[in-house]
């Protein structure tokens, strides 16, 4: 047995959360390295590149949610080419992460040039298409049913609104008349009403007011810099419900996170970008999840050059769909790798 099995482990037990309050136990053994697991309620690391090209070879096809609970869902798109329709998700927020390309997203509202590691915050009820595609488009979004909103700790250091938030640069001209009809697919949860115009019904004339989409690049975020460990990552969003929260979890100068029972929340992980590996997770686009209550570490977060990731925690209890289950691997909760019992026969998948 290692040296290091037996050296103190500091354990931390949150509730709520990072808002507190917190209990730390000292533990002798080392507890996030099971052997191995036999149920359904485990640790997953999802390879979301794993996803077949022909899910999204249909030119109507949809964004295809890998986890979900009550009022939330993380979904995966791919666009290689420009939508022929418009799409509205008229209970739930949307935020999108780019995890690779470079494209036109174009909204009700304008225009945006998004590029690899941009987040796009697009609200309810606004109308949306992909536009021209440069490099194809691998996004992974989160879709909530509170209000999600921009609402930086620690800004603006950690984050700086008026210097990296922008929005979709209006249309300055009319829809114009198409020669069949352009269709609109309303979303209401899990279900699909279509609308169709005579006219191409996304164009704007000019936007006045308040930003209704809002987007900023991965690497605008910086995490809170600290000389000893303890400190928890900066939130960057949260729904309005008190049950969705999204935090940047880069790269920083601080101590290795402690051993973790989060009792309350779900922790999904996105790695964005390196050049910096995260322990064992190296390619955008690994998503790694954490069950509440299921004890963890994770990997050191202090590498030199660095990297760029993001956490969402949720209060609601996430579960595999079909198609997450196709690219899920068994993690280990130390490094986040895959872990060694996966493909294992008393291991359920
Ligand atoms: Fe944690």
């Amino acid at each position: 047995m290692p040296d290091e099995v037996l050296a103190p482990n500091i354990e931390l037990f949150s509730r709520n959360g990072f808002a507190g309050p917190n209990t730390t136990i000292v533990r002798a053994q080392y507890r996030p390295r099971f052997l191995r697991a036999r149920g359904e309620y485990l640790p997953r690391r999802f390879h979301t590149w794993d996803l077949p090209a022909q899910v999204f070879a249909e030119p109507k096809a949809l964004p295809v949610t890998i986890l979900e609970g009550e009022g939330i869902g993380l979904e995966l798109n791919r666009r290689a080419a420009a939508m022929s329709f418009g799409y509205v998700n008229v209970w739930a927020d949307e935020l999108h992460y780019i995890v690779s390309g470079r494209g036109q997203l174009d909204t009700e509202v304008g225009t945006l040039e998004v590029r690899t590691g941009d987040f796009v915050l697009i609200p309810r009820a606004v109308t949306y298409r992909w536009g021209e595609i440069a490099e194809e488009i691998n996004e992974f979004i989160v879709v909530t049913t509170s209000e999600l909103r921009l609402d930086p700790e620690g800004a603006p250091a950690t984050f700086n609104p008026d210097l990296h938030l922008d929005r979709p640069v209006p249309h300055g001209r009319p829809g114009l008349p198409v020669d069949d009809e352009y269709e609109v697919v309303v979303r209401t949860g899990d279900r699909f009403t279509s609308y169709f115009y005579d006219v191409d019904p996304i164009p704007c004339l000019d936007v006045i007011g308040a930003p209704l989409v809002v987007r900023f690049n991965i690497e605008n975020v910086q995490g809170l810099a600290v000389a000893e460990g303890g400190l928890a990552p900066a939130q960057l969003m949260s729904s309005t419900s008190g049950r969705d929260f999204i935090f940047g979890v880069g790269s920083r100068h601080s101590a290795r996170p402690p051993v973790h029972h989060n009792a309350d929340f779900d922790e999904v992980i996105c790695y964005g970008m390196g050049p910096s590996p995260w322990g064992s997770v190296d390619t955008p686009g690994t998503v790694t999840w954490t069950p509440k209550g299921i004890l963890h570490q994770g990997p050191e977060e202090n590498v030199q050059p660095g990297y760029r990731a993001w956490l969402l925690e949720t209060r609601s209890s996430l579960t595999m769909t079909p198609a997450g289950r196709d690219i899920a691997y068994l993690m280990e909760t130390d490094r986040y790798g895959v872990h060694p019992a996966e493909g294992q026969p008393a291991t359920a998948r």
